[in-house]
């Protein structure tokens, strides 16, 4: 029953055991019943519809193949951290036949070193062998470059294999040490996808280019689960809509000419644009295009990621008329039902239960005492960084396993009981699942932040995807509260970033109960690291994807925020200049400075703990 820890398990597995490993395990106890591609096109759903659509957006891959027809091909290369080393991952569309292989060396032109890793793949719908072999990544490799020194540049190359091209010779750099004192830029993001996120994407192009260390990246990645908005009808109140005959867009002006093409013949009046619309048609050709797209930034720095709730599974919740309930629970296309019962099997097996989010990144939770990508720690010079899932595995999380879902005396919840985001727990939880303190997260959490020594790693900055405050109240942010600002307040958590909220929102020093620190406050744009009182909150939820901004209107603007930002997409830079200062840079998506946040910490912390 506990099918996302045998998931998470299946996964662990993978990544140690042999090259061509087993697709990861999803609760199967109910059969999927809906279309075997969701969806190509509302007219003909196959994978690539019936041709009149517009054209699908496609990125570059990562390596261009030798030759003009590939038969299989390195579409993705993404770097992490691992303690003292560094993951290699890439994609592709079919297996290497062999354990994939990384030549490297510290010389760009002395690659003396080999290292070989494993494999991981997953039922993905539709396969590779349906999609066009330079945009499409089914097998998942990773490669580990083990006991490297700290602070160093380091030459690779990925070796060829069946049919695969060998990329260029590529670098990266190491963490530097933990107490390490040189000045360092990290960009920091939240709720990026493709649309609405160009100017983002220049600036993080921009932050590296400045040599920043590497990119923390807060959930919702890619918004592949967005391809709904594709078929569903246009909303008077969805800011991103071409219905054929009108179209507006975020922000109101000029609308681009293509946006005035009018519907090919046969299609029907749907969301998103002529751009924005096509690249969200099929849930795992979003995650292609995003991470081809990103394949700029994660091929040369490592790029950390966590969960957001845009990862759960292929679908949040139905539209107008439950068009969606029934495509796919019923298959029956472009009709509608009048209630909406999206389930945990209303998804392909393959697009639920953060399948997808697991095999297309590597995080270090399995080197750090946490469990893979979804909680984990790293050291970089003067910081210890701490990255929570805030999606799942603590009371009350705002995905849920199925232990929640069960009336009494059941064993297993029917399908109408369960919810279409049903996600883990990926931790243990000893005892009951009210209890933040049953929980493996939790438990790992105060360990590692006991174990943090503070003279080398003065500043603790943790993230997850959800704010446990902002102007926009909700009530998931009472709950992780309750279960994680405990631990952060009692071991001095420095700064807490989240996203989620698409905008940026910093709030004024908070201690407990989101009371304002008044004592830290220098200034408005200087506080003091009350260390153990209070904690900076930064929201960076402003990346720019198909869900637009988010809107609040002035008057219900709290005393708790500080700087709000509704209108520009961007991305916050931190820069750690040395033990007693660093400072926050919220770019704009044009490169102007929407805001600035001096961090300064008074005394130096005497013993192991602040
Ligand atoms: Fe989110």
């Amino acid at each position: 029953m506990k099918s996302s820890v045998t998931s998470a398990t299946a996964l662990l597995l993978a990544l140690a055991g042999s090259p061509a490993a087993a697709a990861p395990v999803v609760d199967t106890a109910y059969p999927y019943t809906g279309p075997d591609v969701p969806v190509g096109d509302w007219v003909d759903p196959t994978v690539n519809g019936n041709g009149k659509g517009f054209p699908r957006l496609v990125e570059p891959p990562a390596v261009r193949p030798a030759t003009a027809n590939p038969t299989n091909n390195i579409n993705v290369i993404s770097l992490s951290y691992l303690p003292k080393g560094i993951n290699i991952h890439f994609q592709t569309p079919f297996g290497l036949g062999v354990a994939p292989s990384v030549r490297w060396g510290t010389r760009k032109d002395k690659l003396d070193k080999e290292a070989t890793g494993t494999t991981h793949t997953y039922d993905r719908t539709p396969p590779c062998s349906q999609v066009v072999v330079t945009q499409c990544s089914q097998f998942f490799h990773e490669v580990q470059l083990h006991d490297l020194k700290p602070g160093t540049t380091y030459y690779y190359q990925i070796q060829a294999a069946n049919g695969t091209t060998a990329s260029d010779v590529l670098s990266f750099s190491t963490a530097r040490a933990a107490g390490d004192d040189t000045p360092f830029t990290v960009a920091v993001l939240a709720d990026m996808g493709y649309t609405n996120a160009g100017g983002t994407y220049k600036q993080l192009l921009d932050v590296l280019h400045q040599d920043a260390a590497f990119v923390w990246h807060g959930g919702d990645i890619s918004y592949a689960d967005d391809w709904y908005s594709g078929i569903l009808p246009c909303e008077d109140d969805w800011p991103v809509c071409y219905n054929g005959s009108s179209t507006s867009l975020p922000g109101g002006g000029p609308i681009p000419d293509e946006y005035k093409v009018p519907l090919p013949a046969g299609e029907i009046a749907n969301q998103g644009g002529p751009q924005g619309g096509d690249m969200s048609v099929l849930y795992e050709s979003n995650w292609d295009l995003w991470q081809q797209w990103l394949n700029n930034v994660t091929k040369q720095v490592p790029y950390m990621v966590l969960p957001g709730n845009h990862e759960a599974a292929c679908a949040e919740f139905d539209g107008p008329g439950n068009i969606l309930t029934a495509y796919l629970n019923d298959n029956e296309k472009n009709t509608t039902v009048p209630k909406s019962n999206l389930t945990y099997y209303s998804c392909p097996p393959s697009q639920r239960n953060y399948t997808a989010f697991q095999h297309r990144f590597r995080m270090p939770g399995a080197e750090t005492g946490g469990v893979g990508n979804f909680w984990y720690s790293f050291d970089y010079g003067l910081v210890h960084f701490v990255a929570i899932d805030g999606e799942t595995d603590y009371a009350g999380s705002p995905e849920w396993p199925f232990a929640q879902d069960l009336k009494k005396g059941e064993t297993h919840p029917t399908p109408e009981e369960t919810f279409v985001t049903d996600s883990g727990p990926f931790g243990a939880v000893d005892g009951d699942y009210n209890d933040n303190k049953a929980y493996q997260q939790y438990k790992w959490l105060a360990a590692d932040l006991a174990s943090v020594d503070r003279k080398k790693t003065p500043w603790v900055i943790a993230m997850s995807h959800r704010p446990m405050y902002s102007s926009e109240v909700s009530s998931y942010q009472q709950k992780i509260r309750t279960a994680f600002e405990g631990l952060m307040l009692q071991y001095g958590v420095d700064a807490y970033l989240s996203g989620h909220i698409h905008w940026y929102e910093r709030l004024w020093p908070l201690g407990a109960n989101g009371t304002i620190d008044r004592a830290a406050i220098v200034d408005k744009h200087t506080y003091i690291a009350n260390t153990g009182k209070s904690i900076t909150h930064l929201i960076n939820g402003m990346a720019g994807n198909i869900e637009s901004h988010s809107t609040l209107d002035q008057s219900k603007i709290l005393n708790i925020t500080a700087v709000l930002d509704q209108e520009h997409y961007g991305l916050n830079k931190l820069t750690v200049h040395n033990a007693s200062v660093l400072t926050w840079t919220f770019v704009r998506g044009d490169g102007s400075v929407g805001d600035e946040l001096t961090l300064i910490k008074k005394k130096k912390c005497k013993g192991k703990q602040h």
